[in-house]
C-alpha cells in the first residue's frame, strides 16, 4: 500500500502564487477527481507535483510513502512511480514513440528487457488503446490528432504501470469510444497494480466509467469543497458558482 500526500502545498509560477496551500492524500487503489474552473490551478498543481522547473514549490511538501520527494527532479519522481498525462502533450520531433516507450520501460522497471519481447508488449497495448502501429514510428505526438495524443498518454501509463497517475483532463477531445477505453484502462491498472489516481476533469462523463472515491474542488488555488460523486452532479447541474460563491 502506497500513499501520496500533498501537505500545505504553495506553488509560484512566474513570480505569482497560484497554489495557495493544498493538502490532500491519495492511497493505492483510490481514485480522486480534481475539478475546478478554468485557471483555478489544476494544471499548475500537477506540473508542480512532477517537478516542472517553472512551477516552484515555495512552501509545503510532497510525500511519497513517508519520503519527502518535493525537491526531486522529474525523472527521479517518474522512477519512484509518479506519472503525469499532460493536458496538452507536447510534440517531441526526432524521438520515436517506440524508442521513448522502450527507454522509459527499462528505466522505470530497472531492467534491460529484450527489445523484441518488449516491442511485442508495446504493440499489444497499442492495440488496446486503439492506435495504429504506424504511430510508434513517428516522433512522440508529432502530428498526432488531439485524441491520438490523449490515447498515446494512456499508452505510456499502461506501459509504465505507475504507483500514482495524475491525469490532466484525459477526457478532453477524445471520442466516446476513447472515453470508455480510458475508463477501462484506469480500472485495469487499478485492479492489476493498485495504481492510485488524481484525475483532473471538467466533466462528469469520465467519472461514470470509474468508481471515484473523492472529488476535490479547486478555486483560486485553494480546495473549497471535498465530497463524493454527488459533488460532480451538483457542478454539472448548477456550475461552479454553487460551490465557489460561498468561498470568495
Ligand atoms: N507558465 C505560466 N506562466 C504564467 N502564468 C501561468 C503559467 N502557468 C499557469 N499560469 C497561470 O496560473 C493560473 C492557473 O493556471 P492552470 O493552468 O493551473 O489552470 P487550470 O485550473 O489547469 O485551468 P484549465 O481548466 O483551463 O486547464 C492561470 O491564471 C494561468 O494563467
Ligand atoms: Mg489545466
Amino acid at each position: 500500500m502506497s500513499t501520496l500526500r500533498i501537505e500545505d502545498l504553495h506553488v509560484e509560477v512566474e513570480g505569482k502564487e497560484v497554489i495557495k496551500g493544498i493538502t490532500l492524500e491519495v492511497k493505492s487503489g483510490e481514485i480522486h477527481a480534481l475539478m475546478g474552473p478554468n485557471g483555478s490551478g489544476k494544471t499548475t498543481l500537477s506540473l508542480a507535483l512532477m517537478g516542472h522547473p517553472k512551477y516552484k514549490v515555495t512552501k509545503g511538501k510532497i510525500i511519497l510513502d513517508g519520503e519527502d520527494i518535493t525537491g526531486l527532479e522529474t525523472h527521479e519522481k517518474v522512477r519512484k512511480g509518479l506519472f503525469l498525462a499532460f493536458q496538452l502533450p507536447v510534440e517531441i520531433p526526432g524521438v520515436k514513440l517506440s524508442t521513448l516507450l522502450l527507454a522509459e520501460y527499462n528505466r522505470v522497471h530497472g531492467i534491460n528487457e529484450n527489445v523484441g519481447t518488449l516491442l511485442q508488449k508495446v504493440r499489444e497495448v497499442v492495440k488496446r488503446v486503439n492506435l495504429g502501429d504506424s504511430l510508434l514510428n513517428r516522433g512522440v505526438h508529432e502530428g498526432f490528432s488531439g485524441g491520438e495524443k490523449k490515447r498515446a498518454e494512456i499508452l505510456q501509463m499502461l506501459i509504465l504501470k505507475p504507483k500514482f497517475a495524475i491525469l490532466d483532463e484525459p477526457d478532453s477531445g477524445v471520442d466516446v469510444d476513447g472515453l470508455r477505453m480510458i475508463g477501462d484502462s484506469i480500472n485495469q491498472l487499478l485492479s492489476e497494480n493498485r495504481t492510485g489516481y488524481l484525475i483532473i476533469t471538467h466533466y462528469r462523463r469520465i467519472l461514470d466509467y470509474v468508481k471515484t472515491d473523492v472529488i476535490h474542488v479547486l478555486n483560486k488555488g485553494k480546495l473549497v469543497a471535498t465530497g463524493g460523486p454527488e459533488l460532480a452532479k451538483l457542478i454539472d447541474e448548477k456550475g461552479y458558482e454553487a460551490i465557489t460563491s460561498s468561498s470568495d
